[in-house]
């Protein structure tokens, strides 16, 4: 579990998000929503680690993140991983050292082990024959199976996609939020997904978590969000 407690975010004097309080459970998808701009990627960066709060905790799994030393930290973040929004491949690095990467970084694996790692893994995600090719050889959609690839290379136990479809035409956005609901079912990596693909939200979505001017307007069911009242969601919800 993944609890966030009065977490506030800011930067240069002035607060993106205030006292943030939510859960995020094993037993299910956590869908956060909210308009651009209103501090979802700040959000998941802070819970990753990335960005140090002005108040309040990440506690994951029982561990307050921001509370430990940096070995302890960094053996806690590997519990965690985030697909970026855009796909972050580094452009002068093929398919296969960019899904290496970690690997390389992390592991003590042998040249031989790592390239069927590499290899297993990019099937895992519907990818065959591109191990030499560029990212700039790769459609968008190729390059999110990549990026995922690696994000998934060093087995979390959690995985956030910030905005997994935004770009991506309709097709491939179906076949990457299969492989989002296929790596949860089959891998056990538990997905928290920002995103605006009303579709997603309504395939794979079970608890949902409204980001609204700083704060947490709704954090609840599906259900309970297709049918709320409040004018601020059902106007965000109009917009689909
Ligand atoms: N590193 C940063 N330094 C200063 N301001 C930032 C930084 N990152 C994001 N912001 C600001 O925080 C706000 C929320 O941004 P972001 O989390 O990217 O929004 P969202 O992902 O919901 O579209 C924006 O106003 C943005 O300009
Ligand atoms: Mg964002």
């Amino acid at each position: 579990m993944i609890e966030i407690k009065d977490l506030t975010i800011g930067f240069d004097g002035n607060n993106v998000l205030e006292n943030i309080n939510f859960n995020i459970h094993k037993n299910n998808i956590t869908i956060i929503v909210g308009q651009s701009g209103c501090g979802k990627s700040v959000l998941v960066k802070t819970i990753e680690g990335l960005y140090k709060p002005l108040n309040g905790k990440v506690i994951i799994d029982g561990y307050d993140i921001f509370s430990l030393k940096r070995k302890q930290l960094q053996q806690i973040r590997r519990k965690l991983t985030m697909l970026f929004q855009g796909s972050a491949l580094l452009d002068s690095l093929n398919v296969y050292q960019n899904v290496s990467l970690p690997l390389f970084e992390h592991t003590e694996f042998s040249e031989k082990d790592i390239y069927d790692i590499v290899t297993e893994k990019l099937e895992l995600v519907g990818l065959k024959d591109i191990l030499y090719k560029m990212p700039s050889e790769l459609s968008g959609g190729m390059k999110k199976r990549v990026a995922l690839a690696r994000a998934i290379i060093l087995h979390p136990e959690y995985i956030i996609y910030d905005e997994p479809t935004t770009g991506l035409d309709p097709i491939i956005a179906d076949e990457i939020n299969k492989l989002i609901l296929k790596l949860y079912k089959n891998f056990k990596i538990v997905p928290i997904i920002i995103t605006h693909d009303f579709d997603c939200i309504k395939k794979i979505g079970e608890k949902i978590v409204m980001i609204h001017d700083k704060k947490i307007i709704f954090d609840g069911t599906l259900s309970d969000y297709k049918n709320s009242h409040d004018p601020r969601i059902k106007k965000f919800q109009g917009k689909y």
